[in-house]
């Protein structure tokens, strides 16, 4: 976490408690899940220590692969910057940083600092790792000027975000015209039969080796199933990004659905002036 190149911007004060009262569209009224910024920030703030263990043995480390897929969709050109939001302990920020041409500058925003820290300790000297900034930030309301960055990503963190079109429209409005925001997050399988047994997993067995494993948190594993049961998917999250202001919005469902890429395009300036009748 260091001092941003984009601090000059004028940020709004970042107050978690009323964006989660004051959010329209806000999620964290749904029934049963408590999004609040400030019970999502404590959760992750219990877990951090064993994030990625849990996260690699509950997902058999297909979470992985799910990452390297998410990065192959990036078409990053040199020089400019790439964010990846709700970096968590940064995996997704590090494996852009491992694809991205030498140029191009990576930062990691969160708001939560025990999983900033852990990301801060996994950068290498020498490595493409070395130099992505990893910044302290809420989602809702991003400290970067509008146009900053030609790839805006996410992973796994959407669902979390108190407001979901407010966190989409905060990714959009930094992206640069033209550039990328990709979603990657989990889903419902369709088939029948797997979709039972992906139930049954995700609901009875997962939050007991959650329990077990994380021992004094253990809520976090049975908020798991719970917000991805409540999260939109397919069409329906690939409508919402299209009203966040996302074009040519496109979704690849993985390993029989249990995960999903969302890719949508910020419109360039020209859709953007031949909308308004001009050419
Ligand atoms: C499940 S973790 C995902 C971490 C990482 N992206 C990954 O792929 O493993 C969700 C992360 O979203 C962060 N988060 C949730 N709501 C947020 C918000 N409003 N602003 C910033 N970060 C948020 C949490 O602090 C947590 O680190």
């Amino acid at each position: 976490m260091t001092a941003s190149v984009f601090e000059q911007h004028e940020m709004a004060p970042i107050d978690n408690d009323s964006a989660d009262r004051d959010s329209a569209g806000d999620d964290s009224a749904v029934p049963g899940v408590d999004k609040s910024g400030t019970r999502v920030r404590e959760m992750f703030r219990q877990i951090a220590p064993r994030y990625d263990a849990m996260n690699h043995l509950l997902s058999l480390s297909i979470d992985r692969y799910w990452r390297w897929r998410a990065v192959r969709r990036l078409r990053m050109e040199p020089n400019h910057p790439v964010l990846d939001t709700c970096t968590g302990t940064g995996d997704l920020a590090i494996a852009i940083a491992k694809k991205a041409p030498p140029s191009v500058h990576v930062m990691g925003s969160d708001f939560c600092t025990a999983m900033l820290e852990i990301a801060c300790q996994k950068r290498r000297p020498g490595k493409s790792s070395e130099n992505i900034e990893f910044i302290e930030a809420d989602s809702q309301a991003l400290p970067f000027p509008e146009n900053t960055f030609q790839c805006v990503t996410v992973a796994f963190g959407l669902r979390n975000v108190t407001d979901t079109d407010q966190g989409l429209r905060e990714m959009v409005r930094v992206c640069t015209a033209g550039g990328q925001v990709v979603v990657l997050e989990f889903s419902q399988p369709r088939m029948i039969g797997l979709r039972q047994l992906y139930g049954f997993y995700f609901r009875i067995i997962l939050p007991r080796i959650g329990q077990w494993f994380a021992r004094n948190d253990k809520s976090a594993y049975k908020y798991l199933p719970e917000s991805v049961g409540q999260f939109p998917d397919g069409q329906t999250l690939a409508d919402r990004m299209t009203a966040a202001g996302m074009v040519q919005v496109r979704f690849t469902p993985m390993t029989f659905g249990v995960a999903t890429i969302y890719e949508g395009k910020k419109p360039s300036v020209r859709n953007e002036l031949m909308k308004q009748g001009q050419p």
